[in-house]
Formats: C-alpha cells, sequence, structure tokens
C-alpha cells in the first residue's frame, strides 16, 4: 500500500494524488493506480506471500490498499483444476479451471468489492454502493453487510431469481431498474455525483478495477510460478480482462518472475451482447454499443467502459475474441460440469464455449497451456438449465419400478 504511487490517466497520462477519482479532469480518460514497482520488489518474495493469508490478501503488496479484516469475507485463492477429461474433449494438451465460483457470494466479485471497499472506508465513506449485471450486487450488499456499511445496490429488474434473492438477503437497499445495466449505470453515475457514496465501479473503479489482479496472481503461483500460454477471460466491461493481463506483467516487474510473460488472452462474449468481440473481428477499436439479448445476464453490458483496453490488451497478447450462441452457453455449461464437476454460471457457459470455439478454428493449440476463468456459480443461474436437465428417472420407491426404469446393462459394474 505504501508503495502505491498516485493515479494516472490511462489516455494522457496526466497523474493525480490517491482520491476517490475515476475520471481525468484534462481528457475525461479513466484512471489507473500507478505503483512504485522497485519499491515492491525490494520487499516482495515467493516467500513472503506463501507465508501470508489464504486469500487475495497475500499480494496485499500489489494492491492498493491494506486488507480490511471488516472487508475480508475470505475472497481469493480459489481451486486452480487440472481439466484433463475437459482437454480431452476438446482436443487441447493441458488446460486449468480457475474456478472463481467458490467465492464467498460465489463469483469473482468478491476480488474487486473487498478491494474497493475497503479503499471507500479508508476515505471515509460509510455507504457501499454499485451498478450492477447480478453478481456485484450480490458482493456489494454482502460486504456491506459484514462491515455494517448502508448499502444502494443497482440492478436491472429483468435479473434472474438467484441473483435477487442472494443480494436482497442482505438487507441492503437493491433498487432494480425498469431497464437494462446501460441504463442502470447512467443512473449510478448521476447518484454517484449528487451523493457521496462509494459505487465501488463507478467512483472507486480505479481501486475496484485492480483486485482482478489477484486471478493472474494465483494462477501463476498455483502453476509452482510457471506462466499459462493462453487464457481465456469472459468480458462484461472488459475490466477483468485488462487486468489479468495487468497481473502477469507485474509479476515479472516486481521480480515474482524472471520470464517476461507471453501469455495469450483471449476473450469470451455472448451473441447477444458481442460489442467486443465484433469490433475485434472487424479490426476496428471503436465500440459501436449494442442492446443486450442474451441468456448471459451477468456479461449484459452493451456500452462497454474497457472495452477498448481489452481489445487492445487481446491485441498486443496474440490473442482473440471470441462470441457464442445462447445454445452454446448451455452446451459449454453442461460440458463443464460433466467433464470436470464444476457447476458454472452463464458466463461460465461463454468461457468454456468460446475456449471450444478457438480449440477449433486453431488459435488455441494443443502444446499450450491453458487456463479459463470460471468467475461466477451456476446455481445464481438455473432458469438457463433448468428446461435442459430432468432427474434420470422418477419412480415408486420399490426394486422393481427402479428395474423397469433402467435397462439391466446399465446397472452393471
Ligand atoms: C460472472 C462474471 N464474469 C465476468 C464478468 C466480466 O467482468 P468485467 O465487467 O470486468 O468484464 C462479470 C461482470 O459482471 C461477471 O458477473
Ligand atoms: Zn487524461
Amino acid at each position: 500500500m505504501a508503495s502505491v504511487h498516485g493515479v494516472r490517466c490511462r489516455e494522457c497520462g496526466r497523474e493525480y494524488d490517491v482520491a476517490p477519482i475515476y475520471t481525468c479532469e484534462w481528457c475525461f480518460g479513466p484512471l489507473e493506480v500507478t505503483y512504485d514497482y522497485d519499491e515492491i520488489r525490494s520487499t516482495i518474495s515467493r516467500e513472503r506471500i506463501a507465508a501470508g493469508p489464504l486469500s487475495m490478501w497475500r499480494y496485499q503488496d500489489l494492491l492498493p490498499v491494506d486488507r480490511n479484516p471488516a472487508l475480508d469475507l475470505g475472497a481469493g485463492f480459489t481451486p486452480l483444476v487440472r481439466a484433463d477429461r475437459l482437454a480431452a474433449e476438446l482436443g487441447l494438451g493441458e488446460v486449468w479451471i480457475k474456478n472463481d465460483t467458490v467465492n464467498p457470494t460465489n463469483s469473482f466479485k468478491d476480488r474487486v468489492t473487498s478491494t474497493a471497499l475497503a479503499k471507500a472506508v479508508e476515505f471515509g465513506f460509510t455507504t457501499a454502493a454499485c451498478a450492477s449485471t447480478g453478481n456485484l450486487a450480490n458482493s456489494v450488499a454482502a460486504h456491506a453487510a459484514h462491515a455494517g456499511l448502508r448499502s444502494f445496490v443497482f440492478i436491472p429488474a429483468n435479473l434472474e431469481q438467484g441473483k435477487i434473492v442472494t443480494t436482497a438477503v442482505y438487507g441492503g437497499n437493491v433498487v432494480a431498474i425498469d431497464g437494462n445495466y446501460d441504463d442502470v449505470n447512467r443512473l449510478c453515475a448521476e447518484l454517484a455525483g449528487t451523493y457521496r457514496w462509494a459505487f465501488v465501479n463507478v467512483n472507486l473503479r480505479p481501486f475496484y478495477a485492480e483486485g482482478s489482479k489477484t486471478l493472474a496472481f494465483e494462477t501463476v503461483e498455483q502453476l509452482g510460478w510457471q506462466l499459462p500460454d493462453h487464457v481465456v477471460v469472459p468480458i462484461a466491461s472488459g475490466s477483468l480482462l485488462t487486468k489479468i493481463r495487468k497481473g502477469f506483467g507485474e509479476l515479472h516487474k516486481v521480480g515474482l518472475i524472471d520470464e517476461e510473460p507471453h501469455v495469450r488472452v483471449s476473450g469470451a462474449q455472448a451473441d447477444g451482447c458481442s460489442p467486443v468481440a465484433t469490433a475485434f473481428a472487424s479490426g476496428s477499436d471503436t465500440i459501436k454499443p449494442v442492446k443486450p439479448d442474451t441468456i448471459a445476464k451477468s456479461l449484459a453490458i452493451g456500452n462497454p467502459a474497457d472495452g477498448y483496453f481489452a481489445i487492445d490488451a487481446v491485441r498486443q497478447s496474440g490473442g482473440s475474441i471470441g462470441s457464442v450462441s445462447d445454445d452454446e452457453v448451455v452446451e459449454g455449461i453442461k460440458l463443464l460440469a460433466r467433464t470436470e464437476g464444476i457447476f458454472g454460471e452463464t458466463a461460465g457457459g461463454v468461457t468454456i464455449a468460446t475456449l471450444r470455439k478457438l480449440a477449433q478454428e486453431g488459435v488455441i493449440h494443443r502444446d499450450e497451456r491453458v487456463v479459463a476463468y470460471i468467475t461466477g456459480h451456476g446455481l445464481k443461474t438455473i432458469e438457463a438449465m433448468a428446461p435442459t436437465v430432468r432427474p434420470t428417472a422418477v419412480i415408486p420407491a420399490t426394486l422393481d419400478a427402479f428395474h423397469d426404469a433402467f435397462d439391466p446393462s446399465l446397472l452393471e459394474d
């Protein structure tokens, strides 16, 4: 934390002191936290990290705020699971799943929320808020409850039951907006200018975004301080993808890995909301906003704030951005569940279906070590799967009924 330098405009490079600001006064560009990497390099080590907590806070030296126990529900250090059965089905060699479904509120958003709210408390805010496609709302409501902060979370009214119930249960204010995420976000930007509230992904966005780097840090540590060759990351606003790439770079900058990272970073979107994939495919870096229409509601951002930076990160790294249909999303969820025993939400289906597509297209190679980020839990988006799965048999509790229901050959060892 002492090693935070300030915040810098990602467009014009102007520097500012650390404060709850998010746009450049000069050019209105987005701001990003900067660090004194030489200073971090002089203290950080693999041993120091290994001695830290079994959570994202073991990488505190590379985060913009110290761990605040009141805002730590235990996010991070989630399993990195070797996925040989999935790899075999995809014709790939080495595939790993970063299973971020097992975070405290079952998505990677706990990483960004605990970072942003720790900073918010440092700045003296007492109300936590966000504009959300669902997972962030869960996370902000839970962390605010744990810390005793007031909360206002804003969501599109048409979200899945599993997102609304698991947010409202924490007892904060849940405001469902008659509109899509982009409408919600616009309202929140106005509210952030009206009330002194900590909107984690609006006025605290530079600090919020840094929490996602821990996904890259954990991946490398869990691979025995080896880099992956290729990662696949779902895109909504594009922040997660850009920060995972930044994370790999920082490990080298502070001397935790010798090798300069050449991790290919690929993005994943749903066809019904693919403004970043579309711009990438057309060779453009201008994103045309769209009206989302997909079952992958957590990724339904039609006008992505970090879309330009995501495209830039993907191009620089030699990756690609794929998009998949809603049917492919459902197939992707089932494929991961059936081969690896991991149940992802629709964003996970987008990621696995895109992984499959990029493997089929030869973009992802058999000799690459691949990591796919599964960022939210399937129990939150039951509606997407309910019409497609059912019990194998529904029978009375008798042996006869059981034997009637199954061909005997299915029952042999
Ligand atoms: C489960 C899940 N994965 C990925 C993302 C993408 O995050 P970003 O907006 O940083 O691109 C989101 C965003 O809400 C999400 O809910
Ligand atoms: Zn600027």
